[in-house]
């Protein structure tokens, strides 16, 4: 099949994937949800038909064996996630696990020095547990029994959700968390795997303001989520003059309108509030606290403490002035990660003059697994570089671009060549 032919079949994956939603009218697949196990039992058709074995392990990965020379021959991983933001693109995640079934497909038969594993991370964006990456972190240990105690929305735990695929639990010693938790040990990274590929969309402008359709990940940012809280005087919106409120969104707006100009100084500093809540939350009621999100982030880690801590002490002294209490809870932290050398050099001779080299702005299951392997990530154009909302599109030709260079990649790859 040619490279263009692999793309349509690609395209038409990721529109079938897109089909399954927890909310109709939108792209929305959160962790473990109905739409997620749907999209497990599609890809594990797709993959069973190509005669691969799969299973879901104990934190919701789905993941295909492609087997090499041996029984025991290393390991290449291959993957991305497949859970969503709300009211999300098709190709977030999705078009890094549908582009490397797709070159399965086109390699049965090919002799390759090594066994490929296909995994789909169930749960990279963070959004039902407002905690990002748990599919990857499974696979390198660095889950902790607070991480699992997590509750979504509804109240409902990690260690819970994990109950629906049936994972064994294990006893840990009985602590402020409870005493199960459940046994993550069947996620763990395959013991040969020596290298991590994802290939994923660029969801910004780059690549396409240079006319490229490939881009190789030099380093991924650095990035700090914190749940911020201003707490005041709840009181009647009708009778209190405004001298004598302690309005704690009041002083939010304040403090945002102060981050947002700090970052705008400090490029290529970014920072975000994507949630805002206020409690009690009716129209006529000052609120009492006004509860926040804050997501953080800049490539050089000196740059990125000194960022936070300049935008909380901001918090701090926009409260104390308005008599209100200023709390910052950090809830994760992943430092600026480089991509492996080795596997970048190769990257660029599979892609030659197709490749841009760049930094990633957002957080990536590669930075995870980097820890722990040898992990690259390869970029593919975001046609006016919007990611995060149903917009999100790629070219055809992007697509069979990367598939021709994923092939070059696979077929030249000796995992002799890559030192850890
Ligand atoms: C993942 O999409 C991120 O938040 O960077
Ligand atoms: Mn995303
Ligand atoms: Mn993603």
């Amino acid at each position: 099949m040619s490279y263009p032919e692999q793309a349509a079949e690609v395209l038409a994956l990721c529109a079938r994937i897109a089909a399954h939603t927890d909310v109709p009218g939108t792209i929305t697949r959160l962790f473990l949800s109905p739409a997620t196990h749907r999209v497990h039992a599609l890809l594990r058709a797709e993959l069973e038909s190509l005669g691969l074995d799969v299973r879901i392990d104990a934190i919701g990965n789905l993941r295909a064996l492609y087997p090499g020379p041996t029984p025991d021959a290393p390991v290449l991983l291959l993957g991305s996630h497949i859970d969503t933001v709300p009211d999300a693109g098709p190709y977030d995640g999705i078009l890094g696990v549908a582009l490397p079934l797709v070159l399965l497909k086109s390699l049965a038969g090919t002799p390759l020095p090594y066994a490929i594993e296909l995994i789909a991370f169930s749960e990279e964006e963070g959004v039902r547990f407002k905690f990002p990456f748990l599919g990857s972190r499974a696979l390198i240990n660095d889950l902790t029994p607070t991480d699992l105690a997590r509750t979504d929305a509804a109240g409902i735990s990690v260690s819970e959700a994990l109950e629906s695929l049936g994972a064994p639990s294990r006893s840990v010693p009985s602590n402020e968390v409870g005493s199960q938790t459940p046994d993550l040990s069947n996620a763990l990274l395959l013991p040969n795997t020596f290298a991590f590929l994802e290939l994923h969309i660029e969801q910004g402008p780059l690549l396409d303001s240079l006319d490229l359709p490939l881009g190789i990940v030099t380093s991924i940012v650095g990035q700090s989520r914190f749940d911020l809280t201003f707490t005041g005087q709840a009181n009647h919106a009708g009778t209190t003059p405004m001298h004598l409120r302690r309005d704690p969104l009041a002083a939010a707006a304040v403090w945002m309108h102060r981050t947002e100009a700090y970052a705008l100084a400090a490029a290529p500093l970014v920072a975000t509030v994507g949630i805002i809540a206020t409690h009690p939350g009716a129209a006529n009621v000052i609120p009492a606290t006004c509860t926040l999100s804050l997501d953080i982030r800049h490539p050089d880690p000196e740059a990125l403490a000194q960022a936070t801590a300049h935008v909380l002490s901001l918090a701090t002294d926009i409260a104390s002035t308005r008599g209100l209490r200023f709390e910052a809870h950090p809830t994760t932290h992943h430092p600026a990660t480089p991509m492996h050398p080795g596997l970048r050099a190769l990257l660029a001779e599979a892609a030659g003059q197709a490749a841009h080299h760049l930094p990633s702005g957002a957080g990536h299951d590669a930075m995870i697994l980097a820890r722990a392997i040898p992990a690259a990530m390869l970029f593919v154009r975001s046609p006016g570089g919007i990611s995060h909302h149903p917009a999100e599109t790629v070219h055809p030709a992007d697509i069979a671009a990367a598939l021709e260079t994923c092939t070059r990649f696979l077929t030249t790859l000796n995992p002799a060549d890559i030192a850890k």
